[in-house]
């Protein structure tokens, strides 16, 4: 009796257990249905581009006695109406939203006095520069709230496309989607010297492109769930102008493009699929131009493209779905997303250009040929070789005036980037291959997609400073921002590192 009620009892228990599971696991996968049809974005074809594409102003500056070129720059909140009549709360660099374009020239000295009228504390970092470690704008160089900084260095590095953005550890995210970022552009002979287009917001163009998202008039920069690569938004500015157009008057325009976003990859193109020339990658101009339809810029990439316009014509520049990783990453982190991103409209005439130079400029990156030492780094969302950022450890001491090689590996299964501050380097392998022609120019952040290792050869020319690090990083800035980011100090032939604090 009892073993035959015990086994009828077990049974309904069996019935019980298999029905629940049966619910819990179509529950689970109508949920990741779910989830996974409703996470791709696209806004292509789905708006007119009616607003005149904003360009950030140049920003004013003086000459001092001793030939210092100085800026200043004001950090402070305001609002911005994106969209007519509502006013977002925002942040910016002597405005509300974004900051003016610096431009300076190689061998000038230059300084910045920066004041902080925010009420909390931040960075202002150079991305891109060659510069000494205590002026970089990195974790350690806090602006307290009503504080003020003056970081001063002398430019020593070509023309290039470089840009600037508040650093503060945990916070870079927040802090740049509220808007504080700009462009930064530095000239040099060279490339003066050559028939490039250069009226700038005309036929030299800054092109910053943002991903965000409304909630009535607020951001809302929340993390969904799956996005595990970091805030993806449901749409894309540019200059801070949503929907913008900008009026073509020459039948070459050179694109100056940021990815500022915070996450975002954008695999650009334009919407006929015409082909357009790279002239130039983070660091400055490419050996010769190279035509293409696609270029691909993680977080934090620049690139500068020159496209002919045809008379009276109206082309979109496009992102383009990315397409790496496994169909589930690449939903999750936007890969499969696409956006419309700026208009250009042809005047009726066009103004002539001349054709591009068939050669631009050598290139001053090592080649790693005299690389005295080499490093490993396996990049994880949870720290990099195992380590998430401590801003009291150092994580490498490297000597000034050597070449290293750094090998970088993604096996994470989620595309990461990778920064350095204060080089830029040249890519020597992907995968054991030539890098692609994209990646052959100066560079100082590379995109990494998972199942990616790529070899960097990198030159330290100092100066030297045993007590301040740069940092290199995932420039996803919700990884960055997570601990996803090391120290290295440059210090002189047998000097040992110092000890750097914790906090600022
Ligand atoms: Cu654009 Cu360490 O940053
Ligand atoms: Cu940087
Ligand atoms: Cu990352």
């Amino acid at each position: 009796m009892k073993t035959i009620r015990g086994s009828r009892l077990l049974k309904k228990a069996a019935i019980w257990l298999a029905v629940t599971a049966t619910v819990v696991v179509t529950a689970a996968a109508g949920a990741a249905t779910w989830l996974y049809t409703s996470a791709d974005v696209s806004t292509v074809g789905k708006a007119s581009f009616d607003n005149r594409l904003a360009i950030p102003p140049l920003a004013g500056s003086r000459v001092e006695k001793d030939g210092t070129r100085v800026f200043d720059l004001r950090m402070q909140s305001g609002a911005t109406e994106f969209r007519p009549g509502q006013q977002t709360p925002t942040w910016g660099f002597n405005g509300a939203y974004l900051g003016p374009t610096l431009r300076a020239e190689r061998g000038e000295k230059v300084r910045v006095d920066i004041r902080n009228t925010l009420d909390e504390p931040s960075t202002v970092h150079w991305h891109g520069m060659h510069l000494p470690a205590r002026m970089d704008g990195g974790p350690h160089q806090m602006i307290d709230p009503g504080g003020s900084w003056s970081p001063r260095w002398t430019v020593d590095q070509p023309a290039a496309t470089l840009w600037y953005h508040p650093h503060p550890h945990g916070q870079t995210e927040e802090h740049v989607q509220r808007g504080l970022a700009g462009m930064f552009i530095l000239d040099d002979d060279k490339a003066a010297g050559l028939d490039l287009p250069a009226e700038y917001g005309v036929n030299d163009v800054p092109v910053i492109v943002q991903d965000t998202q409304f909630d009535g008039d607020r951001f809302d920069h929340g993390h969904r769930i799956m996005e595990n690569t970091g805030f993806l938004g449901d749409r894309t500015m540019v200059n801070g102008t949503l929907t913008p157009y900008h009026r073509v008057g020459d039948e070459l325009v050179r694109l100056r493009l940021l990815n500022a976003s915070t996450a975002r990859v954008y695999n650009f193109g334009f919407a006929d699929d015409r082909s357009f020339s790279l002239i130039g990658t983070d660091g400055g101009l490419l050996e010769a131009p190279y035509a293409t339809d696609r270029l691909k810029l993680s977080p934090g990439e620049r690139a500068e493209i020159v496209v002919r316009a045809e008379p009276g014509e109206r082309v979109m520049l496009r992102g383009y779905p990315v397409g790496d990783g496994d169909f589930w990453n690449q939903r999750f982190s936007g890969g499969d997303d696409s956006f419309d991103v700026l208009q250009l409209r042809a005047a009726d005439t066009l103004r002539p250009s001349a054709a591009l130079p068939a050669r631009l400029v050598a290139p001053e990156t090592p080649d790693g040929s005299d690389a005295v030492r080499d490093r490993h780094f396996d990049l994880r969302m949870s720290g990099i070789n195992g380590e998430p950022m401590r801003m009291d450890r150092i994580d490498a001491t490297v000597t000034r005036g050597t070449t290293e090689v750094w090998t970088v590996r993604n096996e994470d299964g989620m595309p990461h980037n990778f920064h350095v501050h204060d080089v830029q380097f040249r890519v020597l392998e992907v995968n054991g291959e030539q890098p692609p022609p994209p990646l052959r120019g100066p560079k100082d952040t590379v995109y990494v997609p998972s199942g990616t290792t790529m070899r960097l050869a990198l030159r330290f020319d100092g100066p030297a400073d045993p007590d301040v690090p740069y940092m290199y990083h995932c420039h996803l800035l919700y990884h960055e921002d997570g601990g996803m980011m090391g120290q290295f100090v440059v210090v002189e032939p047998g000097q040992r590192a110092g000890a750097v604090r914790g906090g600022h």
